[in-house]
């Protein structure tokens, strides 16, 4: 039931400005399940590469013509192409106040030309002064990722994640969303040898972003093996503190 304090809290944070946050983090840390709950508690957007590549992929467009053989090897589609998404998406009116990035940017060359194109479009620039992307880490044992996303099903309606191999974040009927009813599907890519070329290419292409980062600017690690609700309250105060206007 909504009671009059949550009504306030929703237009409290509707008539807030989050910014750009980046969500960094090797395949199964917990960036699209954390973004999902970021995104409801600051009312953004969730910009997830990833989904929008699958999306054209499911509707046969040209963009998902072209990605679909590199995403089922488990490499990266070019950055042309994923660029030219991301600035597609940045330009609805629903990312305004802020969005989260989740599997974007995912080399130096995307972070580069995404700094080049948050600034030149004005994003978040106030009176105040101007929104700067906050980059969060999650940190996770390369150990535990396999696990995790073998055991991963996910809900092609909704976009809810699941895992197997965990009762806390199974769904209660085996192979069946809890929200809507659908049926659970595998992602193509979480078959093993595709998941140790995504990890491998993770580690190659994507981690010398944190160094990039590092560089230009503060980047929030987040232990990414905590219980999920651990980690979303540690987000939600990384973006509470994270430059203030
Ligand atoms: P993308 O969809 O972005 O995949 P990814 O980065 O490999 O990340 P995942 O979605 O696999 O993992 P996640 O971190 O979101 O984890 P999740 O929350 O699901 O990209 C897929 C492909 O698209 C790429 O390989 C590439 O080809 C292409 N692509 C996308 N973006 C691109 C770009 N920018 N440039 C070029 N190509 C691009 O969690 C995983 C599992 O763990 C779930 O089952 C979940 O329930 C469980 N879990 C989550 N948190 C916890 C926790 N705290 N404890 C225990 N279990 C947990």
């Amino acid at each position: 039931m909504e009671t009059g304090t949550s009504r306030g809290m929703a237009v409290k944070q509707e008539a807030r400005l989050v910014g750009p946050v980046v969500l960094l983090g090797p395949p199964g840390a917990g960036k699209g399940t954390q973004a999902k709950r970021i995104c409801q508690i600051f009312q953004i957007p969730q910009v997830s590469t990833g989904d929008i590549l699958r999306d054209n992929i499911a509707r046969g467009t040209e963009f998902g013509k072209q990605a679909e053989a590199h995403m089922n090897r488990g490499e990266l589609v070019s950055d042309e192409l994923v660029q030219r998404m991301v600035a597609d998406r940045l330009a609805q009116p629903d990312c305004a106040r802020g969005f989260i990035l989740d599997g974007f940017p995912r080399t130096v060359n995307q972070a580069e030309w995404l700094d080049k194109h948050l600034a030149e479009h004005g994003f978040f620039v106030t009176e105040k002064g101007c929104k700067r992307l906050l980059v969060i880490q999650l940190e996770v044992a390369y150990t535990l990722l396999l696990g995790r996303l073998t055991g991963r099903r996910t809900c092609p309606t909704c976009g809810r994640i699941y895992n197997t191999n965990t009762a806390q974040q199974g769904s209660r009927v085996e192979g069946v969303c809890d929200v809507d009813g659908a049926s659970l599907v595998t992602r193509k890519d979480d078959r093993e040898d595709v998941i140790k070329e995504r990890l491998k290419n993770y580690q190659t292409q994507t981690l010398p972003l944190v160094d990039y980062y590092a560089r230009t600017n503060h980047v929030i690690e987040i232990d990414g093996s905590a219980e999920p609700d651990v980690i979303t309250s540690a987000v939600v105060k990384a973006i509470e503190n994270g430059n203030r206007l």
